[in-house]
């Protein structure tokens, strides 16, 4: 019997994920009064990418380099071999590939939008329709920075926040063939599959419609990207929730998943609880068409961009990722939190997907228009009174349209990404508990305005300011049912 959480039952009858893991190397977080947290929000134009560690409490902003590293990961990372060319690094990295991925051939890539800007590069020409279940930031920057448009191909089920359907990251066939008649399957050089769909709420696809997409790009002779950067996840997912798999490994999921697209590519600051990425491949001709690319963009084809001990922990991180133990553990911590979230009414992505959870900013600030960044609003506030920082995945995480309107996100969302391995179950305890408060007092929450906007990829650096005093009403209210807690 595969040793995971799900397996092991409490003699109370509760439901909790149990860590299958034990701490061994930790680094002190500091709570910083709410003052504090304030000054810091000004300082950091309200936006939560823009916070130094230090003003934070619970670092959820991201999983992206924050999972934690295993024994076996810092072990690999002391005997990695330095070299230019050639490194045994290199070497060892390439077999975990092959023999997690089933892929022959790697590029090895610095993370994983340095894999989106290769594959653009090749690809992307004026006028390409790139279609995908869904976007990613990045992916979608890359593709219309070489003059290509996206199409999402999602089933309406996608975008009904309170779900129950397992898999809202399936893309849509009838419309997938649609498009490609529409546009032709000339000017579509290749269809996107996102494994754990971020932006809808880290939502997951079935393998019965990802073997739907290959039939479709079989018969169009068009090529299937996946970007697994959330792969282990998915796949964790499929176990679960398609009975075909229940009984099958990780190891023959991913193989199957893998297997079904030309090209795969990968962050393996996700992927693999390291740094760094890949682009991996079965088909020569298309390993050459891109191999010109990394020399040009990431360094040379052994270390493309990365420090070899970052190698080494992707490939230790790579077979690791086949462990039911430790991918299980970062969706069963979401799930609880998601499960606790909605026992409080808290508006939340379900069914609980991967990567965090997702609170729904649309509705729980409903007197926030969708101009004034909603999520945004949420994801500051609750910063400020918790020292938790998460993510806004909304409106502000979009980009203009080319003739530089907004375009309002499908979703507006808070997400609060639970890393592998990071966090306690008492952490996890403390931020469903100033949700609550926090929802209890929403009104008092209020709007945001860009005072700096970036061309490209706005949220990474914009500058906002609040409407009005709104976060000082906030603070002084929290001061009133707290006392001097922290
Ligand atoms: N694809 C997906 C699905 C991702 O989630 C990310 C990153 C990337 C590609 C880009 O990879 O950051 O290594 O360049 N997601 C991070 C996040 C940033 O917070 O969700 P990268």
């Amino acid at each position: 019997m595969s040793e995971n959480s799900s397996k092991i039952k409490f003699y109370s009858g509760e439901s909790i994920p149990l860590e299958l893991h034990k701490v061994r190397v930790v680094q002190k977080l500091h709570l910083v009064p709410i003052e504090r947290r304030l000054e810091a929000l000004y300082e950091a134009g309200f936006n939560t990418f823009r916070l130094d560690t230090k003003d934070v409490f619970l670092d959820m902003l991201t999983d992206s380099g924050t999972n934690a590293l295993s024994d076996r990961q810092m072990g690999a990372m002391m005997i990695a071999d330095d070299a230019y060319a050639g490194s045994q690094s290199f070497v060892r990295y390439q077999k975990a590939v092959e023999e997690v991925l089933g892929k022959k051939y790697l590029l090895p890539v610095h993370q994983g939008r340095a894999a989106e800007n290769i594959i653009s590069n090749a690809y992307i020409r004026k006028g390409s329709i790139v279609p995908m279940n869904y976007h990613f930031t990045t992916a979608m920057a890359h593709i219309t920075q070489y003059g290509g448009k996206i199409e999402e191909l999602l089933y309406d089920e996608a975008y009904v926040i309170n779900s129950k359907h397992p898999f809202k990251g399936n893309m849509n066939l009838e419309k997938l063939e649609k498009c490609i008649n529409k546009h032709g399957a000339a000017n579509i050089p290749y269809i996107r599959m996102e494994a754990s769909t971020n932006l809808i709420g880290g939502q997951p696809f079935s393998m019965e419609n990802f073997r739907g997409v290959r039939a479709i790009a079989d018969k169009y002779k068009i090529r299937l990207v996946l970007d697994a950067s959330l792969l282990g996840e998915n796949a964790w997912l499929i176990k679960q929730r398609e009975e075909e798999f229940k009984n099958s490994s990780m190891a023959e999921i991913i193989l199957a998943m893998t297997d079904l697209a030309d090209l795969v590519y990968f962050s393996a600051r996700k992927l693999s609880s390291s740094r760094g990425g890949g682009i991996c491949t079965d088909d020569y001709a298309i390993m050459k068409e891109l191999e010109p690319l990394v020399p040009l963009f990431e360094g040379f084809l052994t270390y493309g961009g990365m420090s070899v001990r970052e190698i080494e922990a992707i490939a230790i991180g790579l077979y690791e990722t086949l462990d039911e133990g430790m991918i299980c553990q970062s969706p069963q911590f979401i799930e609880y939190l998601v499960n606790a979230f909605e026992k409080k009414g808290i508006p939340v992505v379900t069914p609980p997907g991967v990567l965090g959870a997702h609170v729904n900013a649309m509705e729980i600030c409903s007197h926030i228009p969708q101009k004034e960044y909603p999520a945004g609003a949420l994801a500051v506030a609750f910063f400020l009174i918790s020292g938790v920082r998460g993510m806004e995945r909304g409106s502000v995480s979009n980009q203009r349209d080319e003739y530089g309107n907004e375009t309002y996100a499908d979703m507006e969302l808070l997400r609060l990404a639970v890393p592998r391995r990071v966090f306690t179950l008492s952490q996890i305890k403390y931020v469903e508990d100033r949700m609550t408060w926090l929802y209890e007092n929403r009104n008092l929450i209020g709007g945001l305005k860009f005072v700096y906007e970036p061309p490209v990829l706005r949220f990474f650096m914009g500058g906002l300011e609040p409407i009005d005093d709104w976060p000082q009403r906030l603070m002084a209210k929290f001061r009133e049912d707290f006392g001097d807690s922290l």
